[in-house]
C-alpha cells in the first residue's frame, strides 16, 4: 500500500496508479472480514485522495478522471467480494441445513419404519385380546381359550419387540440374524394373524404351498416381516374392487436352490411406469399410505439373499414374489 501511495503521488496526474489499490483489497479478501475490508477500501480511498492532492505536476483534469476511475475500482471490487462472500455463507448454511434435515429425515425413516412393522404384531395383540375378555366374561368361563388367546398375545408381543431390534439393526447395516426354519411354517404363522382382516372384508384366501420345501436359511422373524408386507398390501388393493371379485392366492416353490414365494391379488393392479417406483421408500398412492412397507422389505431380502419384484397379476390384480437362500445353497457354499 505504501508503494502504491509513493507512486501514486509522485507520478503525473495522467499515470492511475490508485487502481492497484484493488488488488491489495483482492488479496486482503481471504484473511479479512466484512469489516475489516470495508475500512480497508475506505483506508485506499482516502490515500488515493491524499495522493491526488500532494501529486506536484500533470493535467489536473486526466488526474481528477483517473482517481474517480480508481475509487470506482476500489468500490466495485470491494462491494463484489463481499456479495460473494455472503453468497458462500449462504450456500454453506443451506449445506448445513440439509444436513440437519437429512439426519432428522433418516430419524424419521427409522421412527416410521419401527411403527410401520410393529402396527401388524399391535393390531394382533388387540384381536387376541378382545376374544380373551370375551371367552373370561362367558358363564363358566372358558378358561382353556382365554390361555390360548394369552399365548398369542404374548408370542405377538415377543415379535413386535423381536421386530424392534431387527429394524434397528437393519438400519444400522448389521446383518441378519440367519438360521435354518420351516418357510411354510413360518408363512401360515404370519398369514394367521391377516385372517381374521379377510375374512371380515369378505376375501377368499387360497394357500398353494410346496410340500417338498428345504429348509429355508435365512432371518425368520424378517422373512415373516415381509410375508406380512406383501399380504397387506394385498388386501389394500382388494379394497377398492367389489366383494366377489376379491381373491388373495399364497404360493411357495423351489426354483434351484430358492424358495419362491408369491402373492396373488384380484386387486386394482399396478399401472404400467409405476413398477420401478414401488420399492422407493415414501411412494404411496394410498391417502393413509407412508409407502415404506415395499421398501423395507427390500431392504430386508436383499440383506438375506434374497431378491423381490412384482409383476401384472393373471388376468386382474398383481403379483409380488420373493426369494429366499435355502440350506441347499448354504450347504454348497
Ligand atoms: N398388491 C398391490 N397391488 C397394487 N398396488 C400395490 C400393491 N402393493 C403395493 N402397491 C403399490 O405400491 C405402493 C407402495 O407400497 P408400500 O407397501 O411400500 O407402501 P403403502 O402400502 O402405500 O404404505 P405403507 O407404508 O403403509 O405400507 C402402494 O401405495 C401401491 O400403490
Ligand atoms: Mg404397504
Amino acid at each position: 500500500m505504501a508503494a502504491i501511495f509513493v507512486a501514486d503521488t509522485t507520478t503525473r496526474y495522467e499515470v492511475a496508479v490508485a487502481v492497484f489499490y484493488t488488488v491489495v483489497i483482492f488479496t486482503s479478501a481471504r484473511v479479512l472480514r466484512r469489516r475489516g475490508l470495508i475500512s480497508l477500501a475506505a483506508v485506499c480511498i482516502v490515500m488515493t485522495v491524499i495522493s491526488f492532492v500532494f501529486t506536484p505536476h500533470g493535467d489536473l483534469e486526466a488526474g481528477l478522471i483517473n482517481m474517480g476511475i480508481s475509487i470506482a475500482a476500489i468500490v466495485m471490487i470491494a462491494f463484489l467480494i463481499l456479495k460473494a462472500e455472503a453468497a458462500r455463507t449462504a450456500a454453506h448454511d443451506a449445506q448445513a441445513q440439509l444436513m440437519r434435515i437429512a439426519r432428522v429425515k433418516s430419524l424419521e425413516g427409522l421412527t416410521t419404519s419401527i411403527a410401520h412393522e410393529v402396527n401388524q404384531p399391535l393390531a394382533a395383540i388387540v384381536t387376541s385380546g378382545n376374544a380373551c375378555q370375551r371367552w373370561l366374561a362367558q358363564d363358566p368361563p372358558n378358561l382353556h381359550k382365554a390361555n390360548q388367546a394369552l399365548d398369542r398375545i404374548l408370542s405377538d408381543a415377543g415379535r413386535a419387540s423381536t421386530i424392534i431390534a431387527r429394524v434397528r439393526s437393519l438400519t444400522k447395516g448389521a446383518p441378519p440374524h440367519k438360521g435354518e426354519f420351516d418357510f411354510n411354517k413360518a408363512v401360515l404363522e404370519i398369514v394367521a394373524v391377516s385372517q381374521t382382516e379377510m375374512e371380515r372384508n369378505g376375501t377368499r384366501l387360497a394357500t398353494e404351498l410346496s410340500p417338498d420345501l428345504p429348509p429355508a436359511f435365512a432371518d425368520r422373524v424378517q422373512i415373516q416381516q415381509v410375508v406380512g408386507n406383501l399380504v397387506l398390501n394385498a388386501i389394500e388393493a382388494l379394497a377398492s374392487v367389489p366383494v366377489s371379485t376379491r381373491s388373495i392366492r399364497i404360493t411357495s416353490d423351489i426354483k434351484g436352490d430358492a424358495i419362491v414365494f408369491a402373492v396373488f391379488d384380484s386387486g386394482v393392479g399396478i399401472p404400467a411406469g409405476v413398477y420401478e417406483h414401488l420399492f422407493e421408500a415414501f411412494w404411496t398412492s394410498k391417502q393413509e399410505g407412508i409407502g415404506v412397507g415395499l421398501s423395507i422389505s427390500r431392504t430386508i431380502i436383499e440383506a438375506n439373499g434374497g431378491q423381490i419384484w412384482a409383476e401384472p397379476g393373471e388376468g386382474a390384480g398383481a403379483v409380488f414374489r420373493f426369494s429366499v437362500p435355502t440350506t441347499l445353497q448354504e450347504k454348497r457354499e
